[in-house]
């Protein structure tokens, strides 16, 4: 596991975009699984700029790992408006080659299926994932079992809560979402974990140091022989490296 430590987000967003145009220059039909939440949005708004600097993302497929279940696609906190806000609408990226479950379907468990069936069929280059702060990976919760497909998950109260933080009441939060399972995520061909903040320090320690578990879902990134953790001197604090 390589891991980076950054100044701050900004930085580490830069790097990040820096990857992420290595692989998509190294493809015909690039795959990049996409994450939401706080941490990648600095490498967002560096792959943005980079487009601005002539990076052409017509090519390439991104497939996410997440949605809320019950929340419409225009919802401003669906994972889908966030990405159209954060990254779809600022690029040359082709909408009939984004991806995200649809969390609205009638038949969530044929929606699940169907979306391991766009995963089958672009296998992913690149994978970034945040973490949650009680070690999730997309909405793969701590819990006896780790589940490979993509399925429905209830969220955890410890999630629901650090997510409360997006909405104007923790009662609006949904209390259930979609997630790729953790096949998807291990059968990329790399993972980029972004996680910043001393709020992360605990479960990047845990999740890096500690034996594999699934009550610390991201612990599972140990089995990877490609992840890049790019942290920031917050969220590395609990490392025992000397930065
Ligand atoms: C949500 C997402 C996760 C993400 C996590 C961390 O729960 N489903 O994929 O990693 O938030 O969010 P943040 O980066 O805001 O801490």
């Amino acid at each position: 596991m390589k891991i980076r430590v950054f100044d701050n987000r900004h930085d580490a967003g830069i790097y990040v975009a820096a990857v992420a145009e290595s692989v998509i220059e190294a493809k015909v039909q690039p795959v990049l699984g996409l994450a939401t939440g706080a941490s990648p949005i600095s490498f967002y708004d560096a792959l943005v700029n980079l487009h601005r600097c002539g990076l052409d993302l017509s090519n390439v497929v991104t497939i996410n790992l997440d949605e809320y279940i019950g929340l419409s696609i225009e919802h401003e906190q669906s994972y889908h408006c966030f990405m159209r806000q954060n990254l779809f609408d600022h690029t040359n990226l082709r909408s009939e080659n984004t991806y995200l479950p649809n969390g609205m379907a009638d038949d969530l468990a044929f929606a699940c299926e169907q979306y391991d069936e766009v995963i089958r069929r672009h296998p992913i280059d690149l994978q970034i994932l945040g973490i949650g702060v009680n070690g999730h990976i997309g909405f793969n919760e701590p819990d006896d079992l780790l589940l490979s497909k993509t399925h429905i998950v209830r969220l955890r109260q410890e999630t629901v809560e650090s997510n409360a933080r997006f909405f104007e009441h923790i009662d609006d939060v949904p209390k259930e979402a979609i997630t790729v399972g953790v096949q998807a995520i291990l059968q990329a061909d790399q993972i980029v974990l972004m996680a910043f903040g001393a709020q992360k320090a605990d479960i990047i320690a845990k999740a890096v140091l500690g034996s594999v578990r699934t009550d610390v879902p991201a612990s599972i990134l140990q089995l990877h022989r490609h992840v890049t953790l790019v942290l920031d001197r917050e969220s590395a604090s609990k490392l025992p490296m000397a930065f």
